[in-house]
């Protein structure tokens, strides 16, 4: 049983790393900005709106120039150096506009 669950497990696992451009849940990666930036990435508390706002380049650029300090901001240069490029391309997916 339990190896069937593990096995189950992984078999998602390569799925929803095969297409991420499909993908119907967000990535784990995205449960990290929704507390901030509301649960629909819909903007909160003067927090930008992030769903669908840029398009998946633009959202990508976005995070790379936070991450390098590019980009002026109070949190997102932090935040945004804590992920992979796979990290990133996956929340682009998710939140970038198709
Ligand atoms: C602690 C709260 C917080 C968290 C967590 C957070 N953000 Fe942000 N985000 C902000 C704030 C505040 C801004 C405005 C820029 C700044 O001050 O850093 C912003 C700006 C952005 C922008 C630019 C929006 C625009 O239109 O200019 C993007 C894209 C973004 N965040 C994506 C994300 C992603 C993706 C995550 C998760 C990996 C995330 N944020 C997590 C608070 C947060």
């Amino acid at each position: 049983m339990r190896i069937r669950t593990v096995a189950l497990l992984a078999g998602l696992a390569v799925a929803a790393a095969a297409s991420p451009a499909t993908a119907q849940v967000p990535p784990v990666a995205a449960n990290g900005c929704l507390m901030c930036h509301g649960v629909q990435g819909q903007g909160a508390n003067g927090i930008p709106a992030i769903m669908r706002v840029q398009s998946r380049a633009e959202f990508t650029t976005t995070m790379k120039l936070f991450a390098e300090n590019k980009k002026p901001g109070t949190i997102m240069g932090r935040i945004a150096r804590g992920y992979t490029d796979e990290d990133l391309a996956e929340l682009a997916a998710w939140f970038g506009k198709p």
